[in-house]
């Protein structure tokens, strides 16, 4: 499939996916989240591919959903087209890690894409807001809940109710950032952590995130009891076996990765 909005780069065990609307900011159009949705089911089933990069440019990650697009939509149309809902969740459904590598603006929507990879990295010109209060509405694609999840509720109330941004320093003190680096160094680092996450087990990775995203669904007992359960079913894969002895013989592990 050929992208007009997007750009798709396989090297060698990771997928990039270059947000690339420059005359919009990026922003999120129809037609960018279908390409995006295929693009992301293309590499959950590509067995070469452990981890996936969403990018955008330097100036934005994305400026959100498209306004122009949503102007004139009416109450029948979003609710007759599950508006945000049908073609907006792909990145929170792939099994695979993904990392969001973020530059710039990454406002509304383009701030919930983020969110909804496994952990974001910013350049120190990343900003990140949830401005929809500004236009009339509010944030339609998990801002208004993971947004809370990540940085609390007083902070999550500020940024959705005032609508301001956020820069790369404060969102790593808030926690809605695992790091930041300078703007130059952004790709070649999350290029750096895919390629890492990509060679380790890829069971073991997948179920990691799994993991990791059930303590946001459930309570600590259940969480625990269900990572006891996985950690043991990673015994039932070579990697855990190839693993282990590599550790004792002093040497790099040879993983399946498939
Ligand atoms: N939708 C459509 N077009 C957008 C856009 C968006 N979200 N964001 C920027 N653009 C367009 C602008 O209209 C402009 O196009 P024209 O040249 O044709 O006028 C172009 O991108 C460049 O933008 P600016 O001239 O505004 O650039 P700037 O540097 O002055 O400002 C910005 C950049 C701060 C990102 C500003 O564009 C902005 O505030 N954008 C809107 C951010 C926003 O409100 N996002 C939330 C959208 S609603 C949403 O996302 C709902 C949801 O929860 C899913």
């Amino acid at each position: 499939m050929s992208y007009e909005t997007i750009l798709l780069d396989k090297r060698e065990a990771v997928g990039i996916i270059t947000l690339n609307r420059p005359k919009a900011m990026n922003a999120l159009n129809n037609q960018l989240m279908d390409e995006l949705t295929a693009a992301l089911r293309d590499l959950e089933g590509d067995d070469e591919i452990g981890c996936i990069l969403i990018t955008g440019s330097d100036k934005a990650f994305a400026a959100g959903a498209d306004i122009k697009q949503m102007a004139d939509k009416s109450y029948r149309d979003v609710f007759m087209e599950d508006f945000i809902s049908a073609n907006w969740e792909e990145a929170s459904r792939v099994r695979k890690p993904i990392i969001a590598a973020v530059a710039g603006y990454a406002l509304g929507g383009g701030c919930e894409l983020a969110m909804m990879c496994d952990f974001i990295i910013a350049a120190d010109t990343a900003k990140f807001g949830q401005p929809e209060i500004t236009i009339g509405v509010i944030p339609g694609a998990g801002g208004t809940q993971r947004l809370t999840r990540f940085i609390g509720k007083s902070k999550a109330m500020d940024m959705v109710l005032t609508g301001r941004h956020m820069d790369a320093a404060e969102a790593l003190a808030s926690g809605l950032v695992a790091r930041v680096v300078p703007a130059d160094d952004l790709l070649d680092v999350a290029l750096d952590a895919a390629e890492k996450i990509a060679g380790f087990s890829r069971p073991a990775v997948m179920i990691a995130k799994e993991s990791v995203n059930r303590a946001y669904e459930t309570t600590l007992n259940e969480g625990m009891r269900f990572e006891r359960r996985v950690f043991h079913s990673l015994f039932a894969f070579e990697d855990q076996s190839e693993g282990m002895a590599a550790f004792i013989e002093k040497r790099r592990p040879q993983f399946k990765n498939r």
